[in-house]
């Protein structure tokens, strides 16, 4: 027998940039980018929606690439949204596009458009000549403070989140805060979430800072929506760049806080609970399992449920409640579709404190039962206060 062990060490640079407008002539963010890759071609897919409540844009984009040595091969819209990742049909769709513009490693596509839209884009991306360059334009505050920044892509297949998909470091990402003027408000304000998460787990001193522009956030006050979504989307890529483990090798999944019982929120609903409102709830849950199980301050957890509240996030659904016929609860199956996903041991973070995670591999169904059957209690008080 011979055997021989090779290491391959691979480095990425994860280029981001916070701008505003980024495809008016004067902004040179993206022609630098483009300019370090001394790439051919481009090609742009953007998401119907975006071009609905910015229909100058496809002109921009063409006045843009006018004025560069790269090739501009086109725009193409398509619709977005969850349905967009539902299937591979807008893979399929974008794979032809790829094909049919002679896109080739040197060459880029820009993907313009929510986290859905990025997710699908991004994985047709990724596969298409085993990888093109990709940079995102992320239009939603989530995707903006997290999806976009990540450094996975891909869709929902068989029954389950994200089942296909890859890890594909995007060739730059360029947040254009004015996008997120046109979001409808409860999805931008929806997408904080991921910034209470992030804060959550990593960083007490942005939790607290939440706290205090409680208000401002809520109302979506421009200067702090900013400020918030830039803080997250940097603590979401500091993690990953230096986290240890950027594709997932572990068992463990410390960004996805909250995330076992929202992906699994999501498909038993058929997405009629989207990604952002799930994780409220699933990050609401795994707040008070982590105080009723007595790793975390009681009075801790309901500072958390009161930034949540702050925030309008509902931290309940009666599908919480949905039970198979052999009586079982049906979101609890999300545990196991979770560990299995990373494979391993079950590995779900849970908190002691605000920026204090601990890693558990066990959790006890009764005890979750108990705690929503407390969300319930909560959410129907909170209904009648505001009724
Ligand atoms: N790849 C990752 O690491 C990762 C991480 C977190 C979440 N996600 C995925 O991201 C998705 C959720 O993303 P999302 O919250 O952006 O939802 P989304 O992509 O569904 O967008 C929400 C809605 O906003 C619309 N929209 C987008 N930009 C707009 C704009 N600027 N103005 C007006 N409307 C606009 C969309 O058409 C859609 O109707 C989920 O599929 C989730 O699984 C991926
Ligand atoms: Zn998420």
């Amino acid at each position: 027998m011979s055997r021989y062990d090779f290491q391959i060490p691979i480095t990425f640079k994860h280029r981001i940039i916070f701008t505003r407008n980024a495809f008016a002539v004067s902004n040179r963010s993206l022609a630098e980018v483009l300019c370090e890759g001394a790439g051919g071609q481009a090609v742009v897919f953007v998401e119907e929606n975006v071009i609905s409540v910015w229909p100058s844009l496809l002109d921009q984009i063409q006045i843009y690439f006018s004025d560069l040595a790269i090739e501009f091969r086109g725009i193409s819209v398509f619709p977005g949204g969850e349905k967009a990742k539902a299937d591979d049909h807008l893979v399929r769709d974008v794979w032809a596009a790829i094909a049919v513009a002679h896109i080739d490693r040197h060459s880029y596509v820009l993907v313009i458009g929510g986290g859905a839209f990025l997710d699908a884009v991004g994985y047709a991306a990724a596969t298409a000549h085993r990888g093109v360059r990709l940079i995102r334009f992320p239009t939603t505050t989530l995707s903006q403070n997290d999806s976009g920044v990540g450094v996975k892509c891909g869709i929902n297949l068989l029954g389950k989140k994200n089942w296909v998909g890859t890890f594909a470091v995007p060739f730059a990402v360029i947040n254009d805060f004015q996008f997120l003027q046109t979001q409808e408000q409860e999805i931008c304000r929806g997408g904080l979430i991921e910034a209470v998460k992030v804060a959550l787990i990593l960083d007490p001193v942005f939790f607290n800072w939440i706290e205090i522009n409680l208000l401002s956030l809520s109302l979506l006050e421009k200067n702090s929506l900013e400020l918030c979504v830039e803080q997250s989307a940097l603590l979401h890529a500091r993690h990953i760049s230096t986290g240890g483990d950027p594709f997932e090798s572990g068992s463990s999944r410390p960004l996805d806080f909250g995330h076992w019982a929202a992906h699994k929120l999501e498909v038993m609903t058929h997405h009629q609970i989207s990604h952002a409102p799930a994780v409220a709830i699933g990050v609401a849950l795994d707040t008070l399992y982590s105080a009723r199980s007595g790793m975390l301050e009681i009075s801790t957890a309901e500072q958390i449920l009161r930034v949540l509240d702050g925030l309008q996030m509902e931290i309940y659904h009666p599908a919480l409640d949905w039970h198979d016929r052999a009586g079982a609860r049906r979101v609890l199956e999300g545990l196991d579709e979770f560990r299995e996903h990373l494979g391993g041991e079950l590995t779900v973070l849970l908190l002691t404190g605000i920026g204090k995670g601990v890693e558990v591999h066990e959790l006890d169904e009764d005890l979750l039962g108990v705690c929503i059957d407390e969300l319930r209690v909560r959410y129907g008080s909170r209904k009648l206060l505001n009724s």
